[in-house]
């Protein structure tokens, strides 16, 4: 397991899922972590959990990142590892998307992400190393999340600009795209149970691993990237679907 003791780790949406075990592991491995999410009683649960600090605040909200990057700031100095993570999901089709479920979702999962990596720029250590959370679906979009699929094509794109322009000051950029994960996403996106149980055995069908990833997984892919194994990586998107996306 990588050491990355002193390290200083600010992971966005840790609350639950991806996020949440991604602080575990980090905290697990001696870095400081600090953890975001927007109900500030769920952050400040999981943050008792896990012995980490919780941050309240909203992805979708530039002054929000902004107040995040100046606590930080004053609290910790610099930070060694920017994990981007927070994200929604949302279903429907071309025809049904209403300007509200668009919105929703660009503004959490892309502008939101943009933003953050811009406003913590300035606290970056040199050598520190960003990791987004994009999605298989990125690259193999279907029916019915052609809005989550473009928020994370664009996120991918981000991701391969950042690298370049802060490649001299040696921070590394690089995403993690998952396919079916087991978290709670899905259940947020005002579906039932048993129709969201459906959809997920659909969705296993089609991954020639037949099963769902896990966010400890996710989790360790995060601290490979963001620690001196993945030195030499920059740019590089990982999916981690099970073999999914190769069709
Ligand atoms: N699970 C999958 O199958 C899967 C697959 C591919 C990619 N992903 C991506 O993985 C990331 C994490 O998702 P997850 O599956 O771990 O879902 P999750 O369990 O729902 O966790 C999402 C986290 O993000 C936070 N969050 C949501 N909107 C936010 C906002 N506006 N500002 C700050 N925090 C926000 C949530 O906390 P609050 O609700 O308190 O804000 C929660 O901590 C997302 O980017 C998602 O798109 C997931």
């Amino acid at each position: 397991m990588e050491n990355l003791k002193n390290k200083t780790a600010v992971i966005t949406g840790g609350n639950s899922g991806i996020g949440y075990a991604t602080a575990k592991q980090l905290k697990e491995q001696g870095a400081n972590v600090i953890i975001t999410g927007r109900r500030k009683e769920a952050i400040e649960k999981a943050a008792l959990e896990l012995g980490v600090t919780a941050i309240t605040a909203d992805q979708s909200n530039i002054s929000d990142i902004e107040k995040l990057a100046t606590q930080v700031k004053a609290d910790f100095g610099s930070v060694d590892i920017l994990f981007i993570n927070a994200g929604i999901a949302g279903l429907g089709t071309i025809e049904q998307t209403t300007e509200e479920l668009y919105d929703n979702i660009m503004n959490v999962n892309l502008k939101g992400a943009f933003f953050t990596l811009s406003k913590f720029i300035p606290i970056l250590k040199d050598g520190a190393s960003v990791v987004f959370l994009s999605s298989n679906t990125a690259s193999m979009p279907g029916p019915g999340s052609s809005v989550y699929s473009a928020s994370k094509t664009a996120l991918n794109s981000f991701m391969r600009s950042a690298a370049l322009e802060l490649a001299p000051r040696k921070i590394r950029v690089n995403s993690v795209s998952p396919g079916p994960t087991q978290t709670e996403v899905m259940n947020k996106v005002g579906l039932d149970e048993t129709t969201v149980k459906g959809i997920m055995d659909v969705v296993v069908e089609k991954v020639p691993l037949k099963q769902m990833g896990r966010a400890e997984d996710v989790a360790k892919m995060v601290s490979y990237l963001s620690s001196d194994a993945g030195v030499f990586m920059t740019g590089a998107d990982v999916i981690m679907d099970g073999g999914m996306s190769l069709g």
